[in-house]
């Protein structure tokens, strides 16, 4: 069997964190390479990495290759720097909840090696950088696996902003049961809503779908309605940048308009993504913290003047699709019905 390989777009080289900047695309193709604070703050900030999975292991790989430059020689003075670093970058953007959960994990990597010399730490923090990416690629192969086993060949799939594979490291979360329904010859007919603000359904899904030979139409997010009524959805697909325990779930600005007029159609409604995603700290989805915004993304998106300079805009980033809506959760580790926070209770315990 043939597999889709999605081209690594997130990665490390040479002590610096390479990665495709995202808001170029689908135009231009540019890798930018990182190693200042600052800068990985920027790309985080202004999504030229995004997707909640991508958005933690550039995280993880930003703190290492911001701390290998320090010059500390005590291991005190190296955790100042580096938590310095960590709480800097978990300012740079508040809902997808995998950012946290990647500076966390290099937080208790450091802590379990603190009796050993700076540079050995340094070589912990490269080792549990790579496991984050490393087990970020295993998780879109697994979610893939599960997903696909709720799909038929020929289904007309729906999916909302982007969870594919320039969100992660890998395939992806919402998009890696499509290159997995591909490579077996599945045909799917995929609809790529175009996402307003920023468009991260019709630059960045459609353009790795097509690059994958999957065929992909993009609609404007306001068609959702017409195209479920003429019949051409059989499930929607969506990511998700924070479960909480109760199974509400937050994603793109959008998702959950696209939910409930899924349930009115009687049209599945799966959210994909890693258990990274799932925080059993957070009780209800009236607990996450949706991040709002520049106006200027609304009025004035990609340089061109849409609404009068004079005119307010309000642009919440994100919102939350309450757990009735949802049909199933879709994690590596398997796939979660209803109710959640039972069953997500059983599976995950409280240990997020
Ligand atoms: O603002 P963005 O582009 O980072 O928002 C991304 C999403 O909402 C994705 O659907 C989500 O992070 C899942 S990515 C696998």
């Amino acid at each position: 069997m043939k597999r889709t390989v999605v081209p690594a777009q997130l990665n490390l080289a040479e002590d610096k964190l390479v990665l495709i900047d995202q808001t170029l695309l689908p135009n231009e193709e540019k890798f930018l390479e990182l190693d200042k604070a600052e800068d990985i703050f920027e790309a985080i900030k202004k999504l030229r990495v995004r997707g909640a999975p991508a958005i933690g292991v550039a995280a993880a790989f930003g703190l290492y290759v911001c701390v290998l430059k320090s010059k500390a020689t005590t291991v005190s003075a190296f955790k100042k720097e580096f938590e310095e670093t960590r709480d800097y970058l978990a300012t740079s953007r508040p809902t997808a909840v995998n950012l946290f959960w990647a500076l966390d994990r290099m937080t208790k990597r450091f802590n379990k090696e603190d009796s050993k010399s700076v540079e050995e730490i340094k070589m912990a923090l490269l080792d549990e950088s790579k496991r984050i990416l490393e087990e970020d690629q295993e998780m879109g192969i697994a979610i893939g696996r599960h997903g696909l086993s709720l799909l038929k060949p020929n289904m007309g799939l729906l999916t909302h902003c982007n969870a594919g594979g320039i969100a992660t490291s890998g395939i992806g979360t919402a998009l890696a049961p499509m290159y997995a329904g591909h490579d077996e010859g599945y045909n799917f007919k995929v609809y790529a809503d175009e996402t307003r603000p920023l468009l991260q359904g019709s630059r960045l899904t459609a353009y790795e779908l097509h690059k994958a030979g999957i065929d992909v139409t993009v609609i404007c997010d306001n068609m959702v309605s017409q195209v479920m009524k003429e019949g051409r959805i059989d499930a929607v697909l969506v990511g998700c940048d924070r479960i909480a325990a109760n199974g509400d779930a937050a994603n793109k600005i959008g998702t959950s308009g696209v939910a409930i007029l899924a349930k009115e159609y009687g049209i599945p409604m799966y959210f994909l993504g890693p258990t990274s995603t799932i925080d059993m700290n957070t009780s209800t989805g009236e607990d996450i913290e949706i991040e709002l915004r520049d106006e200027e993304e609304i009025g004035n998106g990609f340089g061109v003047r849409t609404a009068p300079k004079e005119v307010k805009a309000y642009n919440p980033a994100f919102d939350v699709t309450e757990a009735k809506y949802i049909t199933a959760i879709i994690t590596e580790k398997g796939i979660i019905r209803p109710p959640y926070k039972e069953n997500l209770e059983k599976l995950f315990g409280k240990r997020f």
